[in-house]
């Protein structure tokens, strides 16, 4: 059976850097590659910061933290993004996706396994436009990658069926739990989610609560996260992109329409924890 030894991820935002952190540690050699060299950087010193912390609260070992940085190596050079695995989280748009993959194919070899991190696009859509469709398929990690448990795994008609026990024991060798989910819009966890951002925006455009009441409440019913916390870790560009993605593909239902609201905070560039703006403050420590 192929054996992932290498893995590249593509785009260091905040999912890229999260699952290269991951690899890195679960002892994968590991590049993280973005178009921004600045980018890159930024998350190579992120993650190493985040290790140095672990190391200091004796969660890590001096020995581990020299092996995991050893394991990791960044890059904005499209030619070293060869490996055995190849994890794409660049941007939530199908024609960015499509094109880099089949960039990465061309300097590829033939048992080169790729997978979106996409959280919405359908894989099979992807799948259609690659030569290989079969080395192909979905795997979709949640935010913070290094902490939740749960990956989505996506198979497109294409997929190989021994493509799918690879990513099956990958995902178990990072200590996660997968589960199959149908190419169908959202697959299971978005789909399910989206009333829970979407009325929750609803309600604010009708003034009926306010955004920390609703933070509040529903955190004190038992979620970990109210929902404008959590569209601000998420990203609300990201978030937007998505909520549109599901509408569309679900034939436009009025239940699930995108909000303004996010459009608004879009334009004005607040998009969350990353630029340190959204629907609350993230001032830089
Ligand atoms: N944010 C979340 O909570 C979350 C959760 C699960 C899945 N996802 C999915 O993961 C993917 C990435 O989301 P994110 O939140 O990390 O986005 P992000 O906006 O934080 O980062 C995207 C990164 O991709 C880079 N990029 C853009 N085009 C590129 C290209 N052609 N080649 C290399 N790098 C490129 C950008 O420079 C940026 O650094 C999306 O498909 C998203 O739907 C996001």
């Amino acid at each position: 059976m192929h054996q992932i030894k290498t893995v590249c991820v593509c785009g260091a935002g905040t999912m890229g850097t999260g699952i290269a952190q991951l690899c890195a540690a679960s002892g994968y050699d590991t590049l993280l590659f973005d178009l921004n060299h600045a980018i890159v950087q930024n998350s190579e010193n992120t993650i190493h910061e985040r290790w140095q912390g672990l190391e200091i609260k004796k969660k890590i070992s001096q020995n581990d933290l020299i092996t995991f940085k050893k394991n990791l190596r960044v890059s904005s050079n499209i030619n070293d993004c060869r490996a055995d695995l190849v994890i794409e989280a660049i941007i939530e748009k199908a024609s960015a996706k499509i094109d880099l993959f089949q960039q990465l194919a061309e300097i590829n070899p033939i048992n080169t396994l790729f997978v979106s991190n996409t959280s919405s696009i359908s894989i099979h859509s992807i799948a259609a436009k690659l030569d290989d469709p079969f080395r192909f398929a979905g795997m979709h990690f949640f935010n913070p990658a290094t902490q939740m448990q749960l990956v989505e795994l996506i198979k497109a008609d294409q997929t190989s069926e021994g493509m799918v026990k690879i990513l099956q024991d990958f995902v178990l060798k990072l200590g996660k739990t997968s589960v199959i989910c149908k190419d169908s819009p959202g697959f299971i966890v978005n789909r399910v989610a989206r009333p829970y951002y979407l009325e929750s925006l609803l309600m604010i455009e009708q003034g009926n609560a306010d955004i920390e009441t609703i933070d509040t409440v529903l955190e004190a019913t038992g979620f970990k996260m109210g929902p404008f916390k959590l569209m601000d870790l998420i990203g609300i560009d990201i978030n937007f992109s998505v909520s549109n993605i599901v509408w569309d593909a679900l034939g436009k239902p009025p239940r699930l329409k995108p909000s303004p609201i996010q459009e608004q905070k879009i334009t004005q560039h607040e998009l969350g924890r990353k630029t340190e703006k959204g629907f609350y403050d993230y001032p830089k420590k």
